[in-house]
C-alpha cells in the first residue's frame, strides 16, 4: 500500500495566517499540523509517501522533511499547479502508485485513531472513515440505512444528510487512478474526492467504518485553536 499526504491547497479560510505560510505547516501546539499525518500514515505502516505541495510551498516543505528518513519513511514529492481538487492526486500520483493501492490523508486532517489494522485488511474497493459531527455542512456527508449501510454521500450538503462527516483518510484499490481520470469537475470546478467514493459505493465496494476517538479537519480558526489544546491535552495526561 502507497501513501499520499494531500497538502497543496490555497488555505484561504485561514487568512491572513496562510498568506505566506502554507496552511499544513502552522503550528498544532508543538509541532507543524503536517506532522500528524505524516504519523498517522506511518502508524498505519505506510512507509512509502507521496506528498503533494503547491509550488509556493514547495521549499519549505522540502527544508522540513527532506527524504522523510528521520521519520523511518521514504518520501516522495510532486506539486499540485492548481487547487483542482482532492481527487486530481491520484492523476498527479498516478506512476507513483504504480500498480499499489493506495492510502490518501488529507494535509490538515489530525486523528486520534489508528488505521494499521484497516490497511492490512484492506483487500479491493474503497474504505472510508466517517465521524458523527454537530456541523456536517462543512464536509462531505454519508448517510446509512437502518442496517447502518451506506446510501448517499454528497459533498458539503446543503439541504441536511445526516451528522455523519466523511473524514480525510481514504484508502481505494489501483482503480482509483483511472475512475480519478474520468472525473469532470463539480459545480465548484473541482475534481471531488465525494465523487471516487460514490463510484465505489455504487459498485457496491465501499466499505465504510466510523474513526474511534478525536478527529479533527484543522482548516478554521476554531478548528486550528481545537486542534492545539487538544494535543496540548494529550501530552499532559
Ligand atoms: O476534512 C474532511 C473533508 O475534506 C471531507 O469531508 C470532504 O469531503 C473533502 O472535500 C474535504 O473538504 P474540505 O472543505 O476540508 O477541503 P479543503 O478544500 O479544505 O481541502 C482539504 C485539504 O486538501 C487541504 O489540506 C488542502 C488540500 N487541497 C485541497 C484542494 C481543493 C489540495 O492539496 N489541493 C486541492 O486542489
Amino acid at each position: 500500500m502507497k501513501g499520499i499526504i494531500l497538502a497543496a491547497g490555497e488555505g484561504t479560510r485561514l487568512y491572513p495566517l496562510t498568506k505566506t505560510i502554507s496552511k499544513q505547516l502552522l503550528p498544532i501546539y508543538n509541532k507543524p499540523m503536517f506532522f500528524y499525518p505524516l504519523q498517522t500514515l506511518i502508524n498505519a505502516g505506510i512507509k512509502d509517501i507521496l506528498i503533494i505541495i503547491s509550488p509556493k510551498h514547495a521549499g519549505d516543505f522540502l527544508h522540513l522533511l527532506g527524504s522523510g528518513k528521520d521519520f523511518g519513511a521514504k518520501l516522495t514529492y510532486e506539486i499540485q499547479d492548481r487547487s483542482d481538487g482532492l481527487a486530481q492526486a491520484f492523476i498527479i500520483g498516478e506512476s507513483f502508485i504504480g500498480q499499489d493501492n493506495v492510502a490518501m490523508i488529507l494535509g490538515d486532517n489530525i486523528f486520534e485513531d489508528n488505521f494499521a489494522l484497516a490497511v492490512k485488511n484492506f483487500k479491493k474497493g474503497g474504505h472510508i472513515f466517517a465521524k458523527e459531527v454537530t456541523d456536517p455542512e462543512r464536509f462531505g456527508v454519508v448517510r446509512f440505512d437502518s442496517q447502518g449501510m451506506a446510501t448517499k454521500i454528497v459533498e458539503k450538503p446543503k439541504k441536511f444528510l445526516s451528522n455523519f462527516a466523511i473524514t480525510g483518510m481514504y484508502i481505494f484499490d489501483n482503480r482509483v487512478v483511472e475512475v480519478a481520470k474520468k472525473l469532470k469537475p463539480s459545480a465548484r470546478g473541482e475534481l471531488e474526492v465525494t465523487d471516487l467514493q460514490n463510484w465505489y459505493l455504487k459498485n457496491g465496494e465501499l466499505k465504510v467504518d466510523l474513526v474511534k476517538g478525536e478527529w479533527i479537519d484543522a482548516g478554521t480558526f476554531d478548528a486550528l485553536l481545537k486542534a492545539g489544546n487538544w494535543v496540548k491535552n494529550q501530552i499532559e495526561k
